[in-house]
């Protein structure tokens, strides 16, 4: 049979546009070219359909041995970016058993050429490409991510205004180790770096030399079974952002946000607050809903 070309070609339109058609809702995709990237690392964002004015950014970042897609999965922000209209970016490390940074002074020094910088180059592509909110970016995410959110709140103060850090442990903790991984450092995981209040202090400050700004307001979850990164690095966490917000515990709150937690609140608890997981292990559950009204969002 015969077919004219101008019917074939509405067939091909027909085929090629149904597939596209079918598939506009939201999905994680990848970014290639983003910046400056020293480290060689990788950027994926997730941009709901209904983006806020101005939307905040919330960068989302992976455990050791994890992934940028495996991270995307584990927690509901994706669903609460729909509802609400942010930008999540999931940055991907295939380095150090795919630990991100914590251990040297590219890394944890602002404008250093280790994975902050990287980081932070995905930051100021999503507030140039989509005009976020450059007074709204927050960092946040589990074990390796979650020291890096502390790594970047101490390196980056000006360019973040909020983390929330579950199970990890304070910023410059590892400064020095041979390497991010669990696998060859273990030292500051399992608690054997203590400092006083005013020794967090003098290391956060190492992060941005001559910075007299504020710091991110923090977020800090942890279990208190927690055996891979010891419940101790919790504490050290709440000494190091108490000191650099100049407040201390104002109250506590047991079976908050649910049973079994303790909600450890310091100050007005706008700058710092604290969940303790009672026998949680490694690591602490999300909770999406309270990090996303302590960011302002919700
Ligand atoms: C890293 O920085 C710290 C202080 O900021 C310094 O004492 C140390 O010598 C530096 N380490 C290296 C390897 O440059
Ligand atoms: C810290 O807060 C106290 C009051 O709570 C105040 O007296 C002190 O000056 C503050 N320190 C700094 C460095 O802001």
């Amino acid at each position: 049979m015969h077919i004219p070309v101008p019917v074939i070609h509405l067939f091909a339109t027909v085929l090629i546009s149904l597939p596209i058609t079918l598939v506009t809702a939201a999905s994680l995709k990848a970014v290639s070219h983003f910046g400056s990237n020293p480290t060689n690392i990788q950027m994926n964002i997730y941009v709901p359909d209904k983006l806020a004015a101005n939307p905040p950014v919330i960068l989302a970042m992976h455990p050791c041995g994890g992934n940028a897609q495996g991270y995307y999965g584990m927690t509901k922000l994706p669903s609460y970016a729909n509802k609400y209209g942010f930008i999540l970016i999931y940055p991907q490390t295939t380095h150090d058993f795919n630990c991100w940074d914590v251990a040297t002074n590219a890394s944890l020094t602002h404008g250093g050429n280790g994975d902050s910088a990287g980081l932070v180059s995905m930051v100021n592509y999503v507030i140039m490409t989509y005009k976020a909110d450059p007074k709204r970016v927050f960092a946040t995410g589990s074990s390796s991510g979650a020291m890096e959110t502390n790594n970047l709140a101490g390196a980056y103060p000006d360019v973040f205004a909020g983390g929330a850090s579950f199970s990890g442990f304070p910023y410059g903790c590892r400064r020095g180790a041979s390497s991010s991984s669990p696998i060859s450092d273990t030292g500051c995981p399992l608690g054997q770096v203590v400092k006083t209040q005013q020794g967090w202090m003098d290391e956060l400050k190492k992060g941005f030399p001559g910075y007299t700004g504020s710091y991110p307001k923090m977020f800090i979850a942890h279990g208190t079974a927690d055996n891979l990164v010891v419940f101790s690095c919790y504490t050290q966490q709440m000494m190091q952002w108490s000191a650099a917000h100049n407040i201390t515990l104002s109250k506590e709150v047991t079976n908050a946000p649910s049973s079994g937690y303790t909600e450890q609140i310091y100050g007005d608890g706008t700058k710092l607050l604290g969940i303790v997981q009672q026998n949680g292990q490694h690591f602490t559950p999300y909770q999406e809903e309270m990090v996303l009204k302590f960011f302002g969002i919700i």
